[in-house]
């Protein structure tokens, strides 16, 4: 059984198998099913309907309720977050009038994971801000079976659990079948890439193609980012609750993007550059510049009346010149992100073409993230790096729409779908 649930994981790894066009190795199961979203600072509960019209194509609806995720509950212990998450899922069961259903579920949990089956997954180490005590080298999946057990006011059959580069990845799959590439630059940054089964040492066979979470984030941790880093990056990693840890997700991602900013903006300050050489009390303050504001200066027009608002909220009498200044720094970290982050897309796709050994690597790219549809600038920036650098490939960014959710529903319908065949 083992064996084939390992089979199992690695077909559903790849994208052929839920592939309209080319012949399906499982339909998907048509039906409800519960995708839950976990990664940043909210947390999504969301119905997806998985249906099939009458040509056999999926159609997949959805509708989805958004909840915070309280601070205590992110930073304090495992029991505790999964319990609010069970709280969640019981409100949105309520409201949906679906609480006696035994739905199954798709778990997208944004994190980085030693997956051992399609409903097994180690947490490695927490990122973005999370710390909750008791999770990191547990079963994740387990954990959340047993905070909906504990609640004991509903059941789930939790049938699959993904990344969000991955459910990104499917989920856009879907409408594009070149679509080999998930792309996520929102609070944190990864990506994952159908990669030649020959190449994957963990899995067993040659043939067709597998996913790998790159979980690139992490790149820069022993070192290689030595060379880039600059006094902003270090004292952000100092003061964050993982140092040492996903250093290149530390220069991209919209967690750190703002406070780099501030961080600019107090040298610029401390030399004398910009505001008369003083800050007050709110700009001296770590995380007051949030990184909506780095777009909202960015996408300001000439007046810069935008940004004269947003400084006066951090208590600033901002001059013309400052506001310069201020845009210039904004400008300066984003354009610098999306650099780094389309050179780190480069190496992926300029190997897949490598391996590939096609003249031209024509491929499709999901991509998901605040930063990536938020930002005015960065999508076109960090477009032309990815064009620079690959000579050899005919690139389509197509930008996914509630891609974690449909993702894991989508992914869970065919798992679902495997586990009746092989009664599972
Ligand atoms: C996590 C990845 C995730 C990325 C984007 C990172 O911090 O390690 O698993 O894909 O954020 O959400």
């Amino acid at each position: 059984m083992y064996r084939e649930i390992r089979k199992m994981t690695a077909v559903i790894g790849s994208a052929s198998v839920i592939c309209p066009a080319s012949p399906p190795r499982a339909r998907p199961q048509v039906g409800d099913f519960l995708a839950l979203d976990l990664g940043g600072t909210n947390f999504r509960v969301m119905l997806v309907k998985v249906g099939e019209d009458l040509d056999g194509q999926w159609k997949v609806d959805t509708k989805h309720k958004m909840y915070s995720i309280p601070e205590d509950a992110m930073t304090g212990t495992a029991e505790m977050l999964f319990d609010y998450i069970a709280e969640c899922i019981s409100d949105y069961l309520d409201q949906q009038n679906m609480k006696h259903k035994k739905l199954p579920l798709g778990f997208t949990f944004s994190f980085p994971v030693r997956h051992e089956d399609i409903d097994k997954g180690i947490l490695l180490n927490w990122t973005k801000g999370f710390t909750a005590s008791g999770a990191e080298g547990n079963n994740v999946v387990g954990l959340l079976r047993e905070a909906i057990k504990r609640r004991g006011d509903f059941e789930m059959d939790v049938v699959a659990m993904v990344n969000d580069t991955v459910a990104t990845m499917i989920s856009c799959y879907y409408e594009d079948h070149h679509c080999e590439v998930g792309l996520i630059v929102g609070t944190g940054c990864n990506a994952c890439y159908m990669e030649e089964m020959c190449n994957v040492e963990l899995v067993e066979g040659e043939e067709g193609r597998m996913c790998v979470n790159t979980e690139w984030g992490a790149f820069g941790d022993t070192g290689e980012l030595e060379d880039f880093r600059l006094e902003y990056d270090r004292v952000i990693d100092e003061g964050s609750l993982n140092p040492g840890q996903q250093l290149y997700e530390k220069m991209i991602g919209g967690k750190y993007m703002g406070e780099l900013v501030r961080l600019v903006l107090m040298k610029m300050v401390n030399e004398n550059l910009a505001f008369g050489g003083e800050a007050s009390e709110k700009l001296k303050t770590k995380g007051s510049f949030e990184t909506q504001f780095v777009s909202q200066v960015e996408g300001d027009s000439s007046d810069f009346r935008q940004t004269c608002n947003i400084l006066r909220t951090l208590e600033m009498q901002p001059t013309l010149a400052d506001c310069q200044a201020v845009r210039m720094a904004c400008e300066s970290v984003s354009t610098r992100a999306a650099g780094m982050c389309g050179a780190g897309l480069a190496a992926v796709l300029n190997r897949m073409h490598k391996h590939r050994g096609d003249d031209i690597l024509k491929i499709t790219v999901g991509v998901d993230g605040s930063v990536y549809k938020l930002h005015p600038a960065f999508k076109d920036k960090f477009h032309a790096t990815v064009h620079k650098l690959t000579p050899s490939c005919e690139i389509t960014f197509i930008q996914s729409e509630e891609g974690s959710g449909r993702g894991a529903a989508l992914i869970s319908a065919v798992a679902y779908k495997m586990a009746s065949l092989i009664g599972h």
